[in-house]
């Protein structure tokens, strides 16, 4: 049996999956990250999982690139059907792991922005490592990283996160909620010296990394 790579239960409509997390946090991450969004960039979004967060930022922008990824094929194979449904918007999804070394070198395309949402607790810290030194590779001087998900602040940390991060360790001693410190130094070494935090409901944030 493959290790889980989600924590809650997901209903099948055929080949799309349904998440209740990402239907209750897909519209407000495209409340923050549409607007920021130049008309006709290139978005390459890491750790797709359903495809429900890049249906809703995309059904916001007239016209954008967007191209999901994901290493599980259950999830390439809903993201597809988003591919399928909005051709021009949503590219057919990639297979990327951002652990193994120089996976930006697959990559044939430039992008603007980067996002990944509720993937670097749920994996091992080297996948945080990977998604930084990728988006220092790949993103321009005005390029973005959008990063979302649940952070502890130190002594200012919500219980609630702290008790899932326990949560998450026990299933598996290498996840864990992560310090926002570490998450920001981790991108500041990537070149992501600017970093703009957005609350967002149940003690999430969205992390908008950029060069400056
Ligand atoms: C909890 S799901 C989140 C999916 C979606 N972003 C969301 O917020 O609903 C975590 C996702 O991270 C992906 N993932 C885990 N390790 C990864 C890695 N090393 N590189 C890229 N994606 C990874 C999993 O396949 C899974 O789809």
């Amino acid at each position: 049996m493959k290790p889980p790579i989600h924590l809650e239960d997901r209903e099948s409509l055929g080949a799309r999956i349904v998440s209740p997390t990402a239907a209750r946090n897909c519209e407000p991450i495209a409340d923050v990250i549409a607007p920021l969004i130049v008309p006709g960039r290139r978005v390459l979004e890491i750790a797709s999982g359903t495809g429900q967060q890049a249906a809703a930022v995309t059904a916001r922008l007239k016209t954008v690139h967007w191209q999901t990824s994901d290493p599980d094929a259950d999830s390439r194979a809903s993201l597809q059907t988003y591919a399928e449904e909005f051709p021009g918007k949503i590219a057919p999804p990639l297979n990327l792991d951002v652990t193994k070394p120089d996976w930006t070198a697959r990559l044939s395309s430039r992008y603007d922005y980067m996002m990944c949402a509720n993937m670097i607790h749920i994996a091992p810290v080297e996948a945080l490592l990977g998604l930084a030194d990728g988006a220092g590779k790949i993103l321009p001087e005005s390029g973005a990283v959008f990063l979302y998900g649940p952070f502890l602040f130190g002594e200012n940390s919500a219980q609630s996160n702290l008790d899932f991060s326990d949560r998450l360790k026990a299933r598996d001693a290498r996840w864990g909620v992560r310090e926002s410190d570490f998450v920001k130094h981790i991108f500041a070494k990537s070149g992501f010296t600017g970093c703009k935090q957005v609350d967002m409901p149940a003690e999430n944030h969205i992390l908008i990394f950029s060069r400056s």
